[in-house]
């Protein structure tokens, strides 16, 4: 059986090399912050948000017991603010949406801050560059969240990108994930 996770990092692998400056928009336990850092290496970059202590806490225990090069910055604060922390172009940035596994799930992403997030992080994001979005439709928030992710994002002209959505077509409600890839570097405002 296909393992999606493992087919988004295929696909985050042709834009990302050593040196790569990448950021990862839900930190959560660090599991996808742990994977950058090693493919970015010494000399690359890693951003990582998340609104939550515990969520920066255990990130920063993950990075540190697996003796990750120091080249992270964890925020705490909401990822829609992410221009007030990266004034650099990204070459890719990863959206893991929901909740923290294992801990509050009221705490979970929302279609007013998620979307805002993912337009200011488009404009960010190089030429040939990319955008890994993971939703998780199992719940309401997530289900909404992913409708109105997959709206706004055929809107966008293809000239500026290419949007897919990766899904198993015979279980409705099993996660899934988008892919954006930049095509040209965008200045935002929706075009078509
Ligand atoms: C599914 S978890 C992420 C899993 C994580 N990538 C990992 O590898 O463990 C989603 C995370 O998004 C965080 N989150 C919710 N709203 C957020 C926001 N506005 N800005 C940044 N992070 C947010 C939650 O606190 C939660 O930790």
């Amino acid at each position: 059986m296909l393992n999606l996770r493992d087919t988004q990092k295929e696909l985050l692998k042709k834009h990302i090399q050593k040196g790569s400056v990448v950021a990862d928009f839900t930190m959560g336990n660090g599991n996808d912050t742990l994977w950058l850092s090693n493919q970015v290496g010494e000399n690359g970059k890693v951003f990582a948000f998340d609104i939550q202590e515990a969520a920066v806490y255990n990130t920063k225990a993950l990075l540190e017991k697996e003796n990750c090069a120091q080249n992270y910055t964890l925020i705490k604060d909401s990822h829609h603010l992410l221009k007030n922390y990266i004034d650099c172009p990204l070459d890719a940035g990863i959206f893991n949406l929901g909740f923290l596994p294992g801990g509050d799930k009221s705490l979970t992403t929302l279609r007013s801050t998620t979307l805002p997030a993912i337009e200011t992080a488009l404009t960010l994001i190089k030429a040939g560059g990319c955008l890994m979005i993971a939703i998780y439709p199992g719940h309401e928030e997530g289900r909404l969240e992913g409708e109105l992710i997959c709206d706004i994002l055929s809107k966008y002209d293809q000239k500026h990108l290419s949007a897919y959505r990766f899904n198993v077509l015979n279980a409705a409600t099993s996660p899934y994930f988008i892919y954006v890839e930049i095509n040209e570097k965008y200045k935002g405002g929706i075009t078509k």
